[in-house]
């Protein structure tokens, strides 16, 4: 038996309940996985409340890093022993969980379990946003919003990588000093500020290229605003609610803009599409281009309080579980 944290239904953070499982052994194409770290991430927050629909009951969590213990039938690229990461798959906040092989990287020697936990699968959507929803050139500049949380950190180091200049917005002065700290040209609070307002005139009145942004209901028109003539609209997650367009002429009239709602299902389609974006990852942190902000760690007995602090707005950087 593994403790692990069980949603029997869909509601707040005190749906998330220890239990004792029988995760049992490897089928086809799987392997059992001894977790050492365990990545938090909005999108567990999504799938506990049913904003994201998962069939009940379920063990929550989409990230982690640990060691292989035991391989299925049909795994031949990997092997007992092996220490792996993984995005995607639900059922991460455990002791041990069952994975299917093709949804596992291997951790070079200079990554922790922990580093891995706590950027595979933030920064395995900060490359595919980067490279194949918008292949972005060191000549553009981007708005990224909640740019001092898990996600946005990563996001802007990557760019800043590139050569873009990068404006990003984050809820305090405390956040924004963390922003700047990441490389970004500027950072704008945009609870106290008017983010749109401030977009144009650190653009000389043109906009963005591309705004990237996962908080949704509160951001998404607004951002519209932000954008050049044919700007895109990377629409990419709903931390303050899920976002509708209840006319898409909005786009005629804001400049024949572009709007996408990309996710990592659309993207890492097969097992290499994963590893050619962790390559890319482990490869710029292990350069020293993109830290990872470990900024909160808990047990993995403390999951409730986890969430109560990532959906407070009270988390920076990346969160993790320690079983
Ligand atoms: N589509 C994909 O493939 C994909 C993959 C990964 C992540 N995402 C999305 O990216 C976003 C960031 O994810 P993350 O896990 O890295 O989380 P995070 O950014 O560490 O945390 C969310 C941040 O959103 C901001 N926020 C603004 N309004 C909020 C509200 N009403 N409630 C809570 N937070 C609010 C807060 O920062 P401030 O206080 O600075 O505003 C908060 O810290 C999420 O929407 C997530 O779903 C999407």
């Amino acid at each position: 038996m593994t403790k692990a944290f069980v949603v029997r239904e869909y509601g707040g953070p005190e749906q998330l309940r220890l239990e004792d499982v029988d995760v049992g052994a490897p089928g086809q194409g799987q392997l059992k996985i001894r977790n050492r770290a365990i990545g938090l991430n909005f999108v567990d927050v999504y799938q506990r409340t049913g904003l994201y629909k998962t069939s009940l009951p379920f063990t929550a969590g989409n990230e982690g890093a640990g060691d292989v213990v035991a391989v299925g039938p049909g795994v031949t690229d990997f092997a007992v022993g092996d220490r792996i990461a993984y995005q995607g798959p639900i059922g991460a906040y455990a002791e041990e969980r069952i994975l299917p092989a093709d949804k596992a990287v291997r951790l070079p020697l200079a990554i922790s379990y922990e580093v891995a936990a706590a950027s595979l699968l933030k920064g395995a959507t900060a490359f595919y946003l980067l490279h194949w929803t918008h292949a972005l050139k060191a000549d553009e500049t981007i708005l990224v919003h909640a740019a001092a949380g898990g996600t946005g950190q990563i996001l802007t180091q990557w760019a800043k990588a590139i050569g873009a200049r990068v404006i990003g917005t984050a809820g305090s002065d405390e956040k924004c000093n963390t922003v700047r700290g990441n490389g970004a040209d500027l950072a704008i609070n945009y609870k106290s500020d008017d983010f749109v307002a401030r977009v144009k005139e650190l653009t000389g009145g043109r906009g963005v290229d591309v705004v990237y942004d996962g908080v949704g209901a509160v951001t998404f028109e607004p951002s519209l605003d932000c954008l050049k003539v044919r700007g895109l609209m990377v629409s990419f997650g709903n931390a303050s609610g899920p976002v509708s367009i209840p006319r898409l002429g909005i786009l005629a009239d804001k400049g024949s803009l572009y709007v996408t709602r990309p996710t990592g299902a659309g993207y890492f389609r097969t097992a290499n599409d994963l590893r050619v974006a962790a390559d890319a990852l482990f490869n710029l942190i292990e350069l020293g281009r993109i830290k990872v902000a470990i900024d909160q760690t808990w047990p993995l007995a403390q999951a409730v309080e986890a969430h109560r602090a990532l959906e407070a707005r009270q988390t920076t950087g990346s969160t993790l579980l320690l079983p």
